[in-house]
């Protein structure tokens, strides 16, 4: 891997399964990324522990993410795949961040207050320009929220800084954090002289929105309460095709993607991403057939797909020594570019040189 191509590093908390959402996502972004950069890719479960959790499935849910995104077509041979605690240097740069964050700019993260009200604390009916805002009772009960919740963002900047990326995918939901991240990126270089990059959004290429499969008006989530609505790239094939089978449609018979006709379009454009084959010709192929022969065909392309995904993932998830190895040169690779970053960081800051 040559040091002149620019970085790129992107991150994801080991939450369970990956949804085909995550998958489409995926596959279509690390095409381009994995030959125009030098990858970083992060599994990051000091971030994982802000919210209630258990250590065993904690542990177990890093190596299966590892192995799904490797089973997705993450190539190690092509990306430094690490896990964040296996780094140094994470926490050490967040702390220094963290000197310079005003805790306001964290209470008004969209995504803490979405969290802290999660937790069940009321949230005013009027909302601001950045989503929710707390009553006066709320605010109170804010306080108790754990520090790691509000300080999530610092983390991540710290993720980011500590390769000094030149870009991060983000999704939507990121977005607030990225900007956050680059205003202490350039606070910290206007305080102490240029150190960090300042990283810019990577802007995927709009690959599919896949949708909810029971109510198609909002995005497949992994949080959905309705189960049925989501694809998960590791469900049984059976499950994928009885989830299929039961989504649902709209109202009339004919099978066009068209904005009064949210269902149907969401099947469309899955079986679209999932066969390479575009929607008109999909179209006119399934002309006169019903819904019923639709999610057949939908069906039949998502298990086509994820089936050799699947066989993938479990020898993976059964070859410890072999996730071991990668995990070990990307820690490697990660820790190396870290390191240098810290150094500098550490000097700019004032800190002592360690007697070697
Ligand atoms: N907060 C991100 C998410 O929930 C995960 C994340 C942590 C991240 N550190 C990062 C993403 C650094 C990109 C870069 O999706």
């Amino acid at each position: 891997m040559s040091d002149s191509k620019p970085v790129i590093l992107t991150c994801a908390q080991p939450t369970g399964v990956l949804t085909i959402g995550n998958y489409l996502g995926a596959i279509k972004n690390w095409a381009t990324m994995l030959d125009d950069y030098e990858c970083f890719f992060g599994v990051v479960d000091l971030h994982a522990i802000t919210v209630k959790y258990t250590p065993a499935e904690l542990r177990k849910n890093t190596l299966s993410c590892v192995a799904q995104y490797i089973a997705c077509g993450l190539d190690p041979e092509r990306s430094n795949i690490f896990i964040q605690s296996h780094v140094i240097g994470h926490t050490e740069l967040a702390w220094l961040l963290s000197c310079i964050t005003p805790i306001g700019d964290l209470q008004r993260m969209t995504q803490f207050k979405e969290k802290a009200a999660k937790l069940g604390f009321k949230v005013a009916d009027e909302e601001d320009a950045n989503g929710l805002r707390f009553s006066h009772e709320g605010a109170r009960a804010q306080a108790s929220v754990n520090s790691g919740l509000l300080m999530y963002p610092v983390l991540m900047a710290a993720d980011i800084l500590l390769y000094n990326a030149d870009a991060v995918p983000v999704g939507n939901d990121q977005r607030q954090h990225l900007e956050l991240c680059r205003d202490l990126a350039q606070r910290f270089n206007h305080t102490y002289s240029d150190t960090f990059t300042i990283p810019e959004p990577f802007i995927p290429k709009a690959g599919a929105r896949v949708m909810s499969l029971q109510s198609p008006d909002r995005k497949m989530s992994k949080s959905d309460e309705n189960q049925n609505a989501t694809l998960y790239i590791l469900d049984d094939p059976k499950v994928l095709k009885k989830k299929i089978m039961s989504a649902v449609t709209d109202s009339g018979s004919e099978i066009v993607a068209r904005e009064d006709k949210p269902g149907v379009s969401n099947l469309l454009q899955i079986y679209s991403a999932m066969s390479g084959r575009e929607i008109a010709e999909i179209e006119d192929a399934l002309q006169g057939k019903g819904y019923g022969d639709l999610k057949k065909e939908v069906a039949d392309a998502v298990i086509s797909v994820l089936e050799p995904v699947q066989a993938r993932y479990h020898e993976l998830i059964a070859d410890k020594a072999y996730l071991e190895s990668v995990l070990k040169s990307g820690a490697e690779a990660a820790q190396k570019r870290a390191y240098k970053v810290l150094g500098k960081v550490y000097r700019k800051a004032g800190f002592v040189e360690r007697p070697r």
